[in-house]
């Protein structure tokens, strides 16, 4: 067994965790910011805050750090056939692009600008439905 038959499903067994932590703390910052058409209470901004800082930036980072250590080590096996991770790859940019507008509104809430109020579910069609889709793509490795 070489070193790598060890390693890989560890650092991809690391990625999946990762993803489930910076998935799950998207939809509790969700739930926070965005409460049913109302503005959300300082304590609620204060923790979507921690929630954030705490567990979805780090996990954000070493969801994409493990990903590329995966898709480096499957090197040019994966990358004969690798449609699949390219539109991955698409997606998992407009992902990081709900969390860019999910740290922009905690930011704005927080120095008090002139936020409206939201609805959790037009966050939650994203932030739900494009980690399925991600999740859809890794495990099925559907080639295009
Ligand atoms: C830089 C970003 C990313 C890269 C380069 C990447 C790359 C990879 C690679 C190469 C694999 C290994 C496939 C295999 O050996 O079976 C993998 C597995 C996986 N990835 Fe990612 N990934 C990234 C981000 C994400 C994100 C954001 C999610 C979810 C929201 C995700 C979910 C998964 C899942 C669930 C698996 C396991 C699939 C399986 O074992 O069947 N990945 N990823």
């Amino acid at each position: 067994m070489n070193s790598w038959t060890f390693l890989y499903p560890l650092l991809k067994s690391g990625h999946i965790l990762a993803m489930a932590a910076w998935v799950g703390g998207t939809i509790a910052v969700v739930m926070l910011v965005a409460p049913g058409g109302r503005l959300p209470t300082m304590e609620a901004q204060s923790a979507a805050l921690r929630v954030m800082r705490f567990v979805v930036n780090p996990a954000l980072f070493i969801t994409l750090a493990l990903g590329t250590a995966v898709a480096s080590i499957t090197g040019r096996a994966l990358m004969a056939d690798a449609s699949w991770l390219h539109v991955k790859l698409l997606l998992v940019l407009a992902l990081c692009a709900v969390h860019g507008m999910l740290v922009k509104r905690i930011n704005d809430l927080r120095r008090g600008a002139n936020v409206a109020p939201a609805q959790s579910a037009n966050y939650l069609v994203f932030a739900l439905l494009l980690p399925a889709v991600v999740i859809g793509l890794a495990v099925f490795k559907p080639s295009f």
